[in-house]
Order: C-alpha cells, then structure tokens, then sequence
C-alpha cells in the first residue's frame, strides 16, 4: 500500500515545522506547495537530508505547482500572512481571505478527497471561507486552534501543580481569539476536576483565574518574546496530532473549529467545540451541556467569530 500524502500549503515557520514532524513520525510522504519560489524546495531538501540520520522513510518535495497535491489525503494550511504592525484586523482578514480563495479552488481542484486543516489566522472565518471556497463536505474541514490552546492551559496547569502534563486533560472552547473560554469545569488532573482541587488546597481561584487568562493571551505572549513572527512548534505539533488521529483513524476527542449545525447552540458556522477526529474527518461534534456562566461566555465568543464572518462576506460577495 502507497503511503499517505501529506500536502503543506504555505511553506513558512508553522508548514516548514509540520514537514519535519509528519516525517519524524513517518506518517506520510510529503509535498510543500508555497508561492515563495525556493522556499518550500529548501526546506524540504534540508529536511530529505535529516533523514539518513534520523531514519525515516518518507518522501519530500516541493512546489509552486497545484498539480503537486493531486491525490493527498491530508491538507494542511498555512497559507497567508501574519498582522503586522500598522495593519488592521480587517486587512488581515482581507489578505487572508484572497489567499483561502485561491488554496480552496486549489484544493477542490486536486484534493478534493482530503481531510482539510486550516491553521490560517483569524482561524474560526478563515476555516469557514475555505470551506465555502472549496465545496468539500463540512465534516472534511476544519480548523487548528482547540488543540493548541487546550495544550497551553494543561501545560501552565502542570506546572502549577507540579504534575505530569499526561494527567493533567483540558480543553479550550470558542473562537481562537481573547474570547476563547478555556472550561474550568471540565479539566481535571487525573479526572479530579479543578474546581475540586482549589476546594482540597491544591491551587486558589486567584491563580486558576491567571491560569485562563494567560492561555487566552498564549499566543500574544509568544509575539511579544520572539518579537518577529508567531508560535510555530506548538501549533504545528497540534494540526500533526489532528491529522494522525484521521490519517490512523484513532477516534481522538479533540477540540478543534469544526462546523456546527445546532450543537451547543450553534448554527451553521465554525467554532471552536470538542469532536472526535478518525478516518471519517470530523466524526461527530460533542454537544456539551454548559452551565449558565460558560454558556455566556461561549456565546460571546461566537459573536465575535460572527462579526469575522459578516466581515468577510462584506468583502468578498460570493460568500454571502
Ligand atoms: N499560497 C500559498 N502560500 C502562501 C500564499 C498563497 N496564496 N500567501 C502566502 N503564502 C505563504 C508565504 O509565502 C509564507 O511562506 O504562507 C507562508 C506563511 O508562513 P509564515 O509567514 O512563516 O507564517 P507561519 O508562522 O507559518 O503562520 C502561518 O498560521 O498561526 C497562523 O497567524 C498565523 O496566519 C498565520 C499562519
């Protein structure tokens, strides 16, 4: 049996890191499609060339060329620029929103059977446009954000209390943005949820409030420190572990953006919720009760993604 392929649209920090782990973990051969001529080519020779070493058996191209992704089952996208200073969300999301157009018809064109991951910020409009864009079924494409914000909450989590991070579950829900709401509820260390671990003494109210909302900042937190660019090893690490769970049909319950049609109050759009990922894509989405409190919070949080979405039909007429 031919081994999976594993297409990278945009070839930058996040795609050239998403190349060198899918190879580490042989879970494909690999083709980087970027419009930098050279980029995706280098990186991709300089990560063939680890591979004596390290010892895997995967194949590394890249390209400037569509026909390139014909037939991958899994797509990857990066595509676009970061916001730099002086820029506007709205031109943001304008730039972004032209190059999901041309990755949705490349997509559709050549891939059209591939599970679609979309890290492109401001993520939650960006993986609903492609989906549009592209016309792939909703239960093919989603959108990296859930994951990689659960994976900040757990870590500050182990270290406050000084645990392993393998016992330490929790899951962020909502737009990828300052509205996100990381559930207090539903995280535990070793299934001891938190709220019962500040009634033990384990931790305070105080220092879980800061907990949350230096996950809801993680990725501010990171630009502010590297001061050129944005967080690419844990976002990358987090769409790697998406696509195994499809490519290896592990049945994982993630959270990711994921299309919803009337879960947890949902209607037609994308945003962040728990689903389970296996060989079908988006498999189910897990339609969590939230108390009243959490449920104000996750619909403020939809507003905001809302607001992105009305933003981008205003821009561009055909997703209206
Ligand atoms: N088609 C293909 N590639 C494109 C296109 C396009 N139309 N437009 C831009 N690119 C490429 C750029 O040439 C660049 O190599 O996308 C790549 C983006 O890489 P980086 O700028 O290094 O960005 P990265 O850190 O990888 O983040 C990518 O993920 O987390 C989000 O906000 C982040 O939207 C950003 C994206």
């Amino acid at each position: 049996m031919a081994r999976p392929k594993i297409a990278l649209i945009g070839a930058g920090n996040i795609g050239g890191t998403l190349a060198h782990l899918a190879a580490l973990k042989e879970l494909g051969d690999v083709v980087l499609f970027d419009i930098a001529e050279g980029l995706p080519e280098g990186k991709a020779l300089d990560i063939a060339e680890s591979g004596p070493s390290e010892g895997f058996d995967a194949t590394m191209s890249g390209t400037q060329s569509y026909e390139d992704i014909a037939g991958a089952d899994v797509c990857i996208v990066t595509a676009g620029v970061a916001r730099k200073p002086g820029m506007s969300r709205d031109d943001l999301l304008g730039i972004n929103l032209k190059v999901m157009k041309s990755v949705g018809e490349g997509i559709a064109k050549h891939a059209p059977d591939a599970f679609v991951i979309c890290i492109t910020n401001p993520l939650d409009a960006m993986v609903w446009a492609l989906q549009k864009f592209s016309g792939l079924p909703a239960n093919k494409v989603c959108g990296m954000a859930g994951v990689l914000d659960s994976a900040r909450f757990r870590h500050f989590l182990s270290v406050e209390f000084g645990v392993s991070m393998k016992d330490v579950t929790a899951f962020v829900l909502g737009g990828h943005g300052d509205t996100m709401v990381p559930s207090v509820r539903y995280s535990t260390v070793a299934g001891i949820p938190l709220p019962d671990l500040i009634e033990m003494g384990w931790t305070t109210q105080e220092k879980l409030d800061a907990i949350v909302q230096r996950t809801r900042d993680g990725g501010a937190e990171i630009v502010g420190l590297l001061k050129t660019g944005s967080a690419f090893y844990a976002p990358a690490t987090s769409a790697i572990e998406m696509a195994e769970a499809y490519l290896k049909d592990q049945k994982r319950v993630l959270p990711c953006a994921a299309y919803c049609n009337g879960e947890i109050g949902v209607n037609d759009m994308y945003v962040g919720v728990p689903t389970v990922i296996g060989a079908g894509g988006i498999e189910k989405v897990v339609d969590i009760k939230l108390t009243k409190d959490e449920q104000v919070m996750f619909d403020k949080s939809v507003e905001a993604v809302k607001g992105l979405v009305e933003a981008c039909k205003a821009i561009d007429g055909s997703l209206a």
